[in-house]
């Protein structure tokens, strides 16, 4: 039976992740999968997390199944994390939020929904985007097309062309941008700009879908929700899908969820039966643990505030390697300016290396990117970035 099964390719990502381990070079670097490293190259389980398992393992919780959108105090966290408190999305209760295992579980539940309920409906997705994206809609059925994102020539947001295109989209297909930090890019809109997307896409009934993983990575909890609540004008229609294996550094618990925002409160509640439905013939109902973390975290005013504290010293780190990556690439006679690194936002850089040149990174020098020039900029420290750059100026030069 099996024999006529052929291999499948790699993961992008994922796929580097093994490459990497199993490379025995002393020296390997991985700057491919966006997974957070501090100072010292290791993921650290934050303080407020140890804080919320204790309670949680004290407080003995029952095992039983979850109800099919998952735990309650969560997914009302989840909304009032994303849009605020008194975000009349909230206080309308106009949105029906479900927990999902990971952002990935949120993007393909999302998927499912849009192939069970707008059948025919494309999907445009920014070019470029998370090597996933694709993956995860078409295995749902979903159609995909591509919108201009990034303008290589400036390493900024191709702005003109991308409202020239969302104005030429048919009414009722779907548009998945990024909530903040742009995953490849680093490249984001100002507010300014997400008005005028919000403009453009409500005037042509477009579906905006916001993929909204890197929460508090780009300049702050509330500054990265700018977008989104932008996009959120009273009564429009909009699906967020939250992940945060980033933020909270949880990453194998498999912690997101899809916030679908309704007209009104009765919308909310026959969208989310078919969102329900969706999630019974998939994975039935979500895992628990890493959903009352985050739940547990976000109730406490002092696990909250420490939160807090922990995330902006995620953040200030990777935007300290950013300024070094620029200023250790001129040393070391990089040629051209590398400034827009600094620029960029979230966990990643765009670095404009080419595909040859990210090949003879890893051949030659067991350092991993992802092969459309990504680089995970929270893989860098201090202790690596001389190595890193002075393999950049050898394939570069
Ligand atoms: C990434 O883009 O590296 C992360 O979102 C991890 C993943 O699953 O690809």
């Amino acid at each position: 039976m099996f024999e006529s099964v052929q291999a499948a390719p790699a993961d992008p990502i994922l796929g580097l992740t093994d490459a990497f381990r199993a490379d025995p070079n002393p020296n390997k670097i991985n700057l491919g999968v966006g997974v957070y490293q501090d100072s010292n190259g290791k993921t650290p389980a934050l303080k407020c997390i140890q804080r919320a398992t204790q309670w949680i393992a004290q407080a003995k919780t029952a095992s039983s199944y979850l109800p099919i959108p998952g735990l309650a105090e969560y997914t009302a966290a989840v909304q009032q994390l994303a849009f605020g408190e008194s975000h009349e999305v909230v206080t309308e209760g106009r949105a029906f939020t479900a927990q999902t295992p990971g952002g990935t579980g949120a993007l393909r539940v999302v998927g499912d929904f849009l192939a069970q309920n707008f059948a025919g409906t494309t999907l445009w997705i920014t070019d470029p985007t998370w090597a996933n994206h694709a993956n995860i809609f078409t295995a749902a059925g979903v159609s995909l097309a591509k919108l201009p994102y990034f303008d290589k020539a400036t390493n900024s947001l191709a702005f003109g062309e991308l409202i020239e295109a969302l104005g030429k989209i048919p009414a009722g297909d779907a548009v998945l941008l990024h909530g903040c930090c742009h995953n490849p890019t680093g490249v984001d809109p100002t507010q300014e700009q997400w008005s005028q997307i919000a403009d453009v896409m409500y005037a042509q009934k477009l579906l905006p879908i916001l993929d909204f993983a890197y929460q508090g990575f780009g300049d702050g909890i509330e500054e990265d929700a700018v977008g989104l609540r932008t996009m959120a004008r009273e009564g429009a229609e909009l699906i967020v899908c939250s992940s945060f294996s980033k933020n909270f550094g949880l990453y194998n618990q498999r912690v997101g969820a899809s916030t679908f925002v309704c007209a009104d409160a009765d919308r909310a509640k026959v969208v989310g039966s078919q969102v329900k439905r969706a999630i019974r013939s998939n994975y039935s109902n979500p895992p628990a643990h890493g959903a009352r973390l985050v739940a547990t975290v976000l109730a406490d005013e002092a696990l909250r505030e420490e939160w807090h504290t922990e995330l902006t010293r995620m953040r200030n780190r990777i935007n300290g390697m950013r300024v070094l990556l620029v200023s250790k690439l001129k040393e070391k006679g990089v040629e051209g300016d590398f400034s827009f690194i600094e620029r960029q936002r979230g966990m990643f850089s765009f670095s404009g290396l080419t595909k040859d040149q990210v090949l003879a990174l890893r051949e030659k020098h067991a350092i991993y990117i992802v092969d459309s020039g990504r680089i995970n900029v929270a893989g860098i420290t201090e202790v690596n970035v001389d190595r890193l750059t002075e393999a950049i100026a050898d394939v570069v030069g």
